[in-house]
C-alpha cells in the first residue's frame, strides 16, 4: 500500500506556501508514488469531521508563484485552546484528541505542518501525543530559531523596499518626514534590513526601545545639512523606553494574539509636533504578505518541501526542516521554538546600520 502522508498550512499565509505544497507533491507522489493529503485550514481542517484535499500533480500545476496557500490556514486554531460557541459566548476548549483521532482514521503516517512559531509548538505537542510530525519553518517576521532565515521573509524584505524607494521620492518633493510602519511582531528584522536597503534614516525596532529626543536630534542634523525629508520605519512591536507596544486589539480581544498596530501614527505625530514640520504616516500591513513570492522564497520553499519527504522517508519526526549555511538540515522542532530568533541590538547588522548614519532611537 502506498505511504499516506499530509500537510497543512498554518498561522498568517506568507509568500512561498504554495512552493511547499508543490514540492512535498513532487517529491511525494510523482517520485515515490505516496498519497498526499492537503488538509484545509491549518489545524482546524483535523477539528470535527475532517476537511481534506487529495493533493495530485493537477492539483499544484501553476502554484509554484503564487501567494496565499491553497489549502487555506487559520491563525485561531490551535486544538489544545480551540474556541467554541457556548451560549452568546466562546469558551476555549481543548480538541487535541480529535485531531489525533482523525489523523488516525485518516491513515496519515506523516503530517507536515508548515507555520511559524504558534503551528511548530502545535506540531510538537501533536508529535508527543503520537502523530509523527514533521515542520516546516514560514513566516515574514523571521523569528523562528533553529533556521538561518524562514522563507517568506525575503520577498516582505522586497516588497518593502519597493515601497520605501517610491515613499523616498515623495518625502523629497514635499519636504516631509514619512513614517512607514512595518510587521514583524516582536521582531525588527523586516524593518531593519528594509530600512537599511531603502536608505532609511530612522530604523525603530523592538529589540531598542527609542528614544524619541535622540531620534528628532538625528532629523535635525539632517536638516542642517540640508535635507529637508527623511524617511523612517517603525516595526509595529517597537515602543519607546518608557512606553507600551501599542496594540489594535489585545490578545484578550483576539483569540489569545494580541495584533500589533498603531506605534507608526504615534512616532509621526511625535515627529510633526517636535520638528514643526509635515508628517505622513504609512501602514504597508498585508501587502507586506501577499502576492509572488521572490525567487529566494521561491527555492527555499521547493527545498523545504522535497526535504521533508525525504525526513518522512528516514523516519525522522518530531524535527523541523530548515537552512544552514547553504544547505537544507533538518533540527528538532524544539529548538526552533523554545525563544524568539530576535535582532542582537549589538550585531553586526545594528553595527552597519549606525555607521551608515542611521539613527535607532538610541
Ligand atoms: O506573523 C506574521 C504577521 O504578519 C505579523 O507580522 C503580524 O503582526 C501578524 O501576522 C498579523 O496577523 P493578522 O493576519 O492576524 O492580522
Amino acid at each position: 500500500m502506498a505511504k499516506r502522508i499530509a500537510i497543512l498550512t498554518g498561522g498568517g499565509d506568507c509568500p512561498g506556501l504554495n512552493a511547499v505544497i508543490r514540492g512535498v507533491v513532487i517529491a511525494a507522489v510523482v517520485q515515490r508514488g505516496w498519497e498526499v493529503l492537503g488538509i484545509r485550514d491549518g489545524f482546524d481542517g483535523l477539528v470535527g469531521e475532517p476537511r481534506t484535499l487529495k493533493l495530485e500533480v493537477a492539483n499544484v500545476k501553476g502554484i509554484l508563484s503564487r501567494g496565499g496557500t491553497i489549502l487555506g490556514t487559520s491563525n485561531r486554531g490551535n486544538p489544545f485552546s480551540f474556541p467554541v460557541k457556548k451560549g452568546d459566548g466562546v469558551e476555549m476548549v481543548d480538541v487535541s484528541g480529535q485531531v489525533v483521532e482523525n489523523c488516525r482514521r485518516l491513515g496519515i503516517e506523516a503530517l507536515i505542518a508548515v507555520g511559524g512559531d504558534g503551528t511548530l509548538k502545535i506540531g510538537k505537542r501533536l508529535c508527543e501525543l503520537g502523530v509523527p510530525v514533521i515542520g516546516v519553518p514560514k513566516t515574514i517576521d523571521n523569528d523562528l530559531r533553529g533556521t538561518d532565515v524562514t522563507f517568506g521573509y525575503s520577498t516582505a524584505v522586497e516588497i518593502v523596499t519597493e515601497a520605501l524607494d517610491r515613499l523616498l521620492t515623495t518625502a523629497e518633493s514635499h519636504h516631509r518626514v514619512l513614517v512607514v510602519e512595518v510587521m514583524g511582531r516582536n521582531a525588527g528584522w523586516i524593518a531593519l534590513e528594509s530600512g537599511i536597503a531603502g536608505g532609511a534614516d530612522v530604523i525603530l525596532i523592538p529589540e531598542i526601545p527609542y528614544q524619541i529626543d535622540k531620534v528628532c536630534q538625528s532629523l535635525r542634523l539632517r536638516r542642517r545639512i540640508g535635507r529637508k525629508f527623511s524617511l523612517v520605519v517603525v516595526s509595529e512591536g517597537a515602543h519607546a523606553v518608557e512606553g507600551e507596544v501599542v496594540v489594535r486589539a489585545t490578545a484578550e480581544q483576539n483569540y489569545g494574539i494580541a495584533r500589533l498596530g498603531g506605534i507608526g501614527e504615534v512616532v509621526s505625530r511625535q515627529l510633526a509636533e517636535a520638528l514643526h514640520t509635515e508628517s505622513r504616516v504609512v501602514v504597508l500591513g498585508h501587502v507586506q504578505r501577499g502576492g509572488t513570492p521572490c525567487p529566494f522564497d521561491r527555492i527555499l520553499s521547493s527545498r523545504f518541501g522535497v526535504h521533508a519527504v525525504k525526513l518522512i522517508e528516514k523516519g525522522e519526526f518530531g524535527k523541523m526542516v530548515a537552512l544552514g549555511g547553504r544547505s537544507v538540515i533538518a533540527v528538532d522542532i524544539d529548538e526552533a521554538v523554545e525563544s524568539l530568533n530576535l535582532v542582537d541590538p549589538h550585531g553586526d547588522l545594528i553595527e552597519a546600520a549606525e555607521e551608515l548614519g542611521i539613527s535607532l532611537g538610541r
